[in-house]
């Protein structure tokens, strides 16, 4: 991969914009040019994550967002390219959008189309090409700088930034409004690391997404405190490799994704922290101790394994074997025996035979999950296993996944029969479906729905959960704490919610 540094020459400086400290920004609109957004969100947590913080730059320039595409003045299309499905959607949603500009332009209006995320990074002018409708084309780096971008595209220039720039962008990427967090939820997802150096040979995060850099601490912690003082009550944090955490602490030591777990768990508010993805090779003792030791670490962990085949593992090029990854497991199990786990799988990867997939069969049945995705493999170009020869047919693909599948229904459907009759704390997130009823999630991240007030919203309660059904629990709420008056945010969380 080639990484291109900020090459663009800045035009002229319009008059409605200043410069800040890394280029040049245009101001703020005023209350009088109020513009409405819409990001459609496709692919992994990070790029929800990124949707938000793009909404966040944008709001102090008039940007609100709207619920309905065609009510948009600016679209912005936030994409993944981790298999040829997920890539092509976006191409079939900017045929839509062309139609809607011309429509709009008929009536003496205007729209503009931007792309943003894995797809953008991966294809750059690319898709100007392929869809000369965009106005916009952006990668996950350059979030930061989105004001600029639209102030250039409105004079009329396509703009194509997929630079790995030398600045931090979470330095100038702002927080939302109080109000706009809370609306979000109560759980919230926070980006720790970002890009990966693993190179698995079927995967393209590490050419959209860069080398694997880390947050520095502090800046995370802040980030949390904000969250939290809004009325957050659990967080997740995000990374492509996120357990290869490793930012810097202001004394420049280096901190890994265990003691940021208890740092955040220090912070008055958080109640439960999660973290996805992970990497077998990345699971450290100090994390798995952590998940002895901090009872805010929740016990679910997504540790995927992709094949249950040393053979395909290695054509894969995931540096682990399938005992490594089992062994790695039995240190979990010891650490926190009740650690509910997720995986990954991919069927169908190239030269893989039929005993190559029995061996997946095999280590799904021993390890037994409490969710995974499956995936057939899809090729991607520019990745080592679009080179490789022996690509599976389809038909044999799935049918693969359908057997795996009906194998993970059965560990996901046993594993939700597994509590019933247990009481288990349920952070309430939210009204349920109908009235008198509310939501929330078991440690183990199920949906619990149970009867209850919605004044609990925001508080950890026991509940005893009674049935399981396909998607989600049922549950009795077994006492019903009163919420602390003292508790700032959980009167605000719940006040959101009535
Ligand atoms: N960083 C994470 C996963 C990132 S991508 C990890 O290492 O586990 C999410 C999942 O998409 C992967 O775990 C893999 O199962 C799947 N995936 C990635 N590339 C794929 C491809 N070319 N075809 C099918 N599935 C793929
Ligand atoms: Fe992709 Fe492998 Fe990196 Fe996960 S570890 S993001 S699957 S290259
Ligand atoms: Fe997709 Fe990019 Fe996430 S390829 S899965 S949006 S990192």
């Amino acid at each position: 991969m080639t990484v291109r540094r900020l090459g663009f020459r800045l035009p002229p400086l319009p008059n409605f914009c200043t410069r800040g400290r890394f280029g040049v920004f245009p101001a703020p609109m005023t209350e009088h040019t109020p513009k409405k957004l819409f990001i459609k969100t496709y692919g992994c947590q990070m790029n929800v994550y990124d949707s938000d913080r793009m909404a966040d730059a944008l709001a102090p320039h008039g940007y609100e967002p709207v619920q309905v595409m065609e009510d948009a003045d600016l679209v912005v299309l936030n994409t993944c390219h981790i298999r040829e499905k997920a890539s092509e959607k976006v191409f079939s949603e900017l045929g839509r959008l062309r139609d809607l500009r011309e429509e709009r332009r008929a009536n003496g209006q205007d729209l503009m189309i931007g792309v943003a995320g894995c797809v953008a990074q991966a294809e750059g002018d690319e898709i100007v090409r392929r869809a000369p409708a965009v106005d916009l084309v952006f990668g996950p780096q350059s979030y930061h700088r989105l004001p600029e971008l639209i102030a250039r595209a409105h004079n009329g220039s396509k703009v194509v930034d997929t630079d790995f720039p030398e600045e931090d962008k979470f330095e100038h990427l702002p927080a939302a409004r109080k109000e706009v967090t809370l609306a979000r939820g109560l759980t919230a997802f926070l980006t720790v690391q970002e890009g990966c150096d693993k190179f698995c040979s079927f995967c393209v995060v590490p050419y959209t997404r860069g080398s694997e850099t880390s947050r520095p601490l502090e800046q995370v912690l802040r980030e949390a405190q904000t969250l939290a003082e809004a009325g957050v009550r659990e967080l997740t944090l995000l990374g492509q490799n996120v357990n290869a955490y490793h930012g810097l602490d202001a004394r420049g030591r280096t901190v890994g994704l265990g003691e940021l777990c208890y740092r955040l768990s220090l912070i008055p508010g958080i109640a439960r922290i999660r973290y996805t993805t992970s990497h077998p090779l990345d699971m450290t003792d100090e994390l798995i101790e952590m998940h002895r030791d901090l009872d805010a670490l929740m016990p679910y962990l997504h540790l995927p394994i992709q094949s249950g085949s040393d053979r395909i593992l290695k054509a894969m090029n995931r540096r682990h074997t399938v005992a490594e990854y089992r062994s790695v497991i039995e240190r979990i199990k010891a650490a926190r025996p009740d650690m509910a786990l997720s995986g990954d799988f991919i069927v169908g990867f190239p030269g893989e035979t039929d005993a190559d997939f029995e061996e997946t069969m095999q280590i799904v049945a021993e390890i037994g999950y409490a969710s995974a995705f499956t995936f057939k493999y899809s090729i991607r170009p520019g990745t080592p296993g679009a080179a490789m020869d022996d690509q599976v047919a389809e038909p044999v693909k799935a049918e693969r996944l359908a057997r795996l599948n009906a194998l993970i229904t059965t560990q996901m459907r046993d594993f939700g029969r597994s509590v019933v009759g247990r009481t288990l704390p349920v952070l309430i997130e939210k009204p349920g479906r109908q009235p008198g009823q509310v939501g929330g999630r078991s440690p183990y991240l199920q949906a619990v729905h149970m009867d209850g007030p919605t004044r609990l919203i925001g508080q950890i309660v026991p509940v005893e959960i009674v049935a399981a059904g396909n998607n989600s629990l049922t549950g009795k709420i077994v006492t019903v704490a009163e919420p602390n008056p003292a508790s700032v945010i959980e009167s605000r969380a719940s006040a959101a919610h009535i």
